[in-house]
């Protein structure tokens, strides 16, 4: 069996419910790791039911170096939001949504599940306990990251003996370095993100792994840079704390340029990556972490769901709250051609909420969108949008749990 290290003590989990706020620098919050008091943890065995959890202290866990997270990627994570408002309570953003989703992914990753009341009940408790590291209204939220992985210890190929729930907060700021400010994407026309019949659909640990990773060469060897605590845009003398793989440069050495899509493009100064579809090369996916949309008039086109792109919780509040503003929304197969004349990009995610592009190069050409700064519909949505998170307009899709 699993166990967490001594180090960790249980708590009560009410010990620290406190409506004090924590002793940071609320304006000056990006999106890096910050540690905060619980965390919430619940296991079982294969073939059974997850039963009962526990907040515990917020530390280090202990796994066999046989876990099957660890060997074979059997793992899965979500993210959702907490936020503050101005009344002191706590909204949290479709949570049930997430917890679906997790049970989704956990069916194709051939794991056990919590329940969507477990895994509601979860988040709520691990919000409460580290209430104090919300941030207050206007100055960001807390991010919740939930964890589903395969903690038993395997050795042959096979879903792992045990599985560990687990969930951590962290308060946050925006994802990325340009604030709401346009970010600039470029398409990345030799990798892909994911292919048919791949796990690309659902989130798991594995899909993302590349687009964290670093690629530098030093001397005649690569460096492979596992980066565990870099802001977006940092160079890599600035991370606190790296572990370096060495990989020898052999014939092959383009398929490793995967691991480097995104930080060849940030190396050039853009944003982040707009994936296309693997087969035809000529479809939009996603961005590295987080859906897109493209508006042409009062069109609104978005990627369509068909196992390759993650069916993102705000990108289909997005697409609810646009209707309900009179915007026709399709979902459907996006030509990249059609980036060339559309009057506004923006994405959509947990973390990035809703992010309006200003620029998108593709094959060398740029294409520039809203000449003086956030598109009015990108505006327009972001508004609604985050206005119903933080509690500012009534609910009337019924997507707001308060605690
Ligand atoms: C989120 O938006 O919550 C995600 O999980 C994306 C992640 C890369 C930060």
């Amino acid at each position: 069996k699993q166990h967490f290290s001594s180090s960790i003590h249980v708590a009560s989990p009410t010990s620290n419910a406190t409506s004090e706020s924590a002793d940071i620098d609320w304006d000056n919050l990006g999106f890096g790791f910050m540690p905060t008091d619980y965390m919430y943890v619940m296991k079982c065995s294969q073939g059974e039911n997850f039963s009962e959890g526990q907040l515990l202290r917020f530390g280090n866990i202990e796994l066999n170096p046989s876990a099957g997270i660890l060997n074979y990627g059997q793992g899965l994570f979500e993210g959702l939001k907490a936020y503050r408002k101005h009344d002191r309570n706590i909204l949290l953003f479709r949570p049930e949504e997430n917890a679906m989703r997790l049970r989704m992914g956990a069916e194709r990753m051939c794991m056990p599940s919590p329940t969507v009341e477990q895994f509601v009940e979860a988040v709520r408790e691990t919000v409460l306990a580290n209430e104090k590291w919300i941030p207050p209204p206007g100055k960001g939220s807390m991010y919740i990251r939930p964890l589903l992985m395969g903690s038993g210890a395997v050795l042959g190929l096979a879903p792992a003996p045990e599985y560990t729930f687990l969930i951590y907060v962290s308060p946050v700021g925006n994802y990325f370095k340009e604030g709401l400010a346009p970010i600039n994407l470029v398409v990345e026309t030799e990798m892909h993100r994911a292919t048919p019949g791949g796990t690309g659909g659902v989130k798991t640990i594995g899909n993302y792994a590349a687009e964290g990773a670093f690629c530098v060469r030093r001397s005649k060897k690569w460096l492979l840079i596992h980066c565990e605590s870099a802001e977006y845009g940092d160079s890599c003398s600035s991370f606190r704390s790296v572990r370096i793989a060495e990989i020898s440069l052999g014939p092959s050495a383009r398929l490793w340029l995967v691991l480097k899509a995104q930080s060849a493009a940030k190396a050039k100064g853009y944003s982040d990556v707009l994936y296309l579809d693997s087969v035809h090369k000529r479809f939009l996916e996603e961005v590295s972490s987080c859906n897109v949309f493209v508006v042409k008039g009062n069109v609104i086109s978005t990627p369509a769901i068909k196992g390759t792109i993650l069916p993102g919780i705000t990108r289909k509040s997005i697409i609810d709250v646009a209707r309900s503003q009179g915007f026709q929304v399709e979902e459907r197969m996006v030509p990249v051609e059609e980036l060339l004349d559309a009057d506004e990009v923006f994405c959509t995610g947990t973390a990035v909420v809703i992010s309006p592009v200003g620029s998108i190069t593709y094959i060398g050409k740029r294409v520039s969108y809203g000449s003086s700064g956030v598109g009015l519909v990108s505006q327009q949505l972001y508004s609604a949008l985050t206005r119903l998170q933080m509690g500012l307009t009534e609910d009337t899709m019924d997507w707001i749990l308060e605690l």
